[in-house]
C-alpha cells in the first residue's frame, strides 16, 4: 500500500489496515490521520469490501495523539484549524470498522477504538484516557464515547485519574465486546469482519446506521428510525433472496440490490 504510517491489506472482503510507528508506540499525527481518511474512503467506496478491522501491533494499538506534534501549539492555532475535527470524518464510514485491540489504547489511541463499531480486545490490552496527566483532556470524543460506553463512574474516574482498564475490566463495563487472546485478536477480528462481510451489504449499512441512532436519538425516534429502514429493507432485492434462501435451506446470494 502506499501510505505513510499505515498498512493497508485486503483479505477477500475484508481490509485491514495496521497503524505502523512502531517508534512512537502508533501515536495518532496528521499524517496517520490523512492516512486513515484515505483508507477508509477506498474501503467505502470499494464495492468488495465488506468490513475493516484496524489495529496496531502487539505493545499498543496507539499510545495517543502525538504529544510531540501538539506540544508547541497555542489555542489560536487549535481553533483556528480546529484540530482533530478531521477525526469526525472517520467516524461517517458507512461499513462497519472492528478495532482490534492489543496492548496500550490510550487517550486518542482510546477514542480511535471507541470511534470504531466494536472494540475485540486482547488479553493484554490497556485503556485509559490519561490526558489529564498532561494538564489537558480528551479531543477526539473521549469524554462522551466512553461516558456513553461505561457510564458516568467509571469515565469520570478514568478521566478524572488517567487510570488503566485492563481488558477484563473493559469487557465487563461494556467497551470491549469480547477478548481473546493476545496473538489471536487480530485473526479473530479479521474472521468476525469476515463474517459481517458475509452478510447482505444495504442490510449491514442499515444495522450499523440504527445501532448509532440509539446514540442520538429518543428512544421514540430511535425506534421509528428503526422501522423506517427495517421498511426500506423490503424493497431490496437481497431481502427476497434470504427469505427465500431461508425457506429453501440453502445460503444466500447476494447482489447488494
Ligand atoms: C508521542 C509517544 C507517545 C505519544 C509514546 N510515545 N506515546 N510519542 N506521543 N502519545 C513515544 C515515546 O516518546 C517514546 O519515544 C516511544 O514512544 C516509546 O515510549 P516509552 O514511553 O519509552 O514506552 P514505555 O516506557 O513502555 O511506556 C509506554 C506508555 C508511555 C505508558 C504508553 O509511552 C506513555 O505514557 N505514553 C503517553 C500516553 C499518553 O499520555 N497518551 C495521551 C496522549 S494525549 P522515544 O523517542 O523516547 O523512544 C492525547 C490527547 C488527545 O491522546 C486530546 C488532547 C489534546
Amino acid at each position: 500500500s502506499s501510505y505513510e504510517t499505515i498498512l493497508v491489506e485486503r483479505r477477500e472482503a475484508v481490509t485491514l489496515v495496521t497503524l505502523n510507528r512502531p517508534q512512537a508506540l502508533n501515536a495518532l499525527n496528521s499524517q496517520v490521520l490523512d492516512d486513515l481518511l484515505a483508507a477508509m474512503a477506498a474501503f467505502d467506496a470499494d464495492a468488495t469490501q465488506g468490513c475493516a478491522v484496524v489495529t496496531g501491533s502487539e505493545r499498543a494499538f496507539a499510545a495517543g495523539a502525538d504529544i510531540k506534534e501538539m506540544q508547541s501549539q497555542g489555542f489560536a492555532d487549535m481553533y483556528a484549524h480546529d484540530f482533530f475535527a478531521g477525526w469526525d470524518r472517520f467516524t461517517r464510514t458507512r461499513k462497519p470498522i472492528i478495532a482490534a485491540v492489543s496492548g496500550y489504547a490510550l487517550g486518542g489511541g482510546c477514542e480511535l477504538a471507541m470511534m470504531c463499531d466494536f472494540i475485540l480486545a486482547a488479553d493484554n490490552a490497556k485503556f485509559g484516557q490519561p490526558e489529564i496527566k498532561l494538564a489537558v483532556s480528551p479531543g477526539m470524543g473521549g469524554s462522551q464515547r466512553l461516558t456513553r460506553a461505561v457510564g458516568k463512574a467509571k469515565a469520570m474516574e478514568m478521566c478524572l485519574t488517567g487510570r488503566m482498564m485492563d481488558a477484563a475490566e473493559a469487557e465487563r463495563a461494556g467497551l470491549a465486546s469480547r477478548v481473546v487472546q493476545a496473538a489471536e485478536v487480530v485473526e479473530e477480528a479479521v474472521k468476525t469482519a469476515a463474517t459481517i462481510a458475509g452478510m447482505a451489504p444495504l442490510a449491514v449499512l442499515a444495522n450499523k446506521e440504527m445501532v448509532n441512532a440509539a446514540f442520538e436519538t429518543s428512544l421514540s425516534a430511535g425506534v421509528q428510525f428503526e422501522r423506517r429502514l427495517f421498511h426500506g429493507l423490503f424493497g431490496t432485492a437481497d431481502q427476497k433472496e434470504g427469505m427465500a434462501a431461508f425457506v429453501e435451506k440453502r445460503p444466500g446470494a447476494w447482489t447488494g440490490k
